[in-house]
């Protein structure tokens, strides 16, 4: 059977990362100098003088958090003030358009999406989108999607509009990533937009379950041609304050042996959001340049999968693309972010795993469009 292994969509309200936007939410609504000059429902068009010995003035669009979205310089050598007022109109117009309910609920075509992608390529809904066509194009057996689906769990809607013939066939595992389930950053999110890790949980749950999957936790899922495929919630966070670290209780390890005997003979391989090795030539379990990323509890988890006969681990988080064999031990699959890319610089890639009882036949990077 044919695997395709993508991760770390961050779907989110206006197709931004919140982590990525040039002012914090709480900095662009408080941050002096800047003055409204335009206000188009809830966003606004905000403009600054200029610095001292600078000659340009700058424009900027800011959402109803007060995220802001783009930023415009203004004067000799570049737009003048009218043009770029008009540039924001029209890229505001096509953030509104593409908001995942928006999207969901009539779900591009390749050609309308060319369009919108020319308006506005950094979109990471359309992005979404424009993975959704290719996974459709490629037509594979089945779909593993490593966590961070969303920014900040809104957006679900649209996986499952992307996804839909996958997910009505049942072909589809998914596992959490600490931006779908760990609380809402306070630093990013504006307070009327914040979730608790129980308000998440919850949205995640009513996700799973619309997909026929376990609301929460991991599980064991047996697929054709005898391949087992174990899903691992790693997603418990630190008491630590915006850490994204992870772990895999030692319970669900114990109890997905149990699962593993009682299924029966077939390969055996998992899926999880925290990576388990670092990239290579990093030492297991040590992340020296990623606090507050890592998988706590790294070793035992490796040592346990290498234990059980595991053939292929899956991972998403680092937005790092990698393979990695160590000997006598599954290999290892990191995948990009399917819609960001990865942070090497490479464009979006997934993995495509061909595997039956018997082993892995080939594995190999499929650019996405
Ligand atoms: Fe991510
Ligand atoms: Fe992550």
């Amino acid at each position: 059977m044919i695997i395709a292994h993508l991760s770390d969509f961050h779907i989110s309200r206006h197709g931004s990362r919140l982590t990525q936007l040039q002012d914090a939410a709480w900095r662009a609504n408080g941050e002096s100098g800047w003055e409204t000059i335009r206000r188009v429902g809830d966003w606004r068009i905000q403009t600054r003088p200029p610095k001292r010995l600078h000659i340009h003035h700058r424009l900027r669009l800011v959402d109803d958090i007060g995220v802001v979205h783009r930023v415009m310089k203004v004067g000799r050598g570049y737009r003048s003030k009218t043009e770029s007022i008009d540039m924001l109109l029209t890229f505001l117009e096509a953030r509104e358009r593409t908001t995942p309910q928006a999207l969901a609920q009539k779900f591009p075509s390749t050609r309308q999406l060319e369009r919108l992608l020319s308006l506005d390529p950094d979109n990471i809904n359309l992005r979404f989108c424009a993975v959704a066509h290719a996974i459709r194009r490629a037509k594979p057996d089945h779909l593993v999607v490593t966590g961070d689906v969303t920014d900040d769990a809104e957006g679900f809607e649209l996986v499952l509009e992307g996804f839909e013939p996958f997910f009505s066939t049942g072909r589809v595992s998914i596992v959490p990533g600490n931006h779908d389930v760990y609380p809402s950053p306070p630093l990013w999110v504006a307070k009327k937009y914040r979730k608790t890790e129980a308000a998440k949980r919850m949205l995640w749950a009513t996700f799973s379950s619309s997909l026929g999957l376990p609301p929460s936790g991991s599980h064991v899922r047996v697929l054709e041609r005898g391949v087992l495929l174990v899903c691992l919630d790693s997603c418990h966070r630190a008491r630590v304050l915006g850490s994204a670290s992870g772990l895999v209780p030692m319970g669900d390890l114990h109890e997905m042996a149990r699962q593993l005997d009682a299924s029966g003979k077939g390969i055996r391989i998992a899926c999880l959001h925290h990576h388990i090795l670092n990239f290579p030539a990093k030492g297991l379990g040590i992340a020296p340049l990623q606090p507050g990323m890592r998988l706590r509890n790294a070793k035992e988890v490796y040592a346990q999968l290498k234990e059980l006969g595991f053939r292929l681990v899956m991972n998403g988080h680092r937005h790092v693309g990698y393979r990695f064999h160590p000997a006598m031990a599954p290999l290892f699959l990191s995948s990009p972010s399917s819609t960001i890319g990865c942070r090497s610089g490479a464009r979006p890639y997934y993995w495509q795993i061909e595997v039956d009882r018997h082993g892995l036949h080939q594995v190999k990077e499929c650019p996405i469009p």
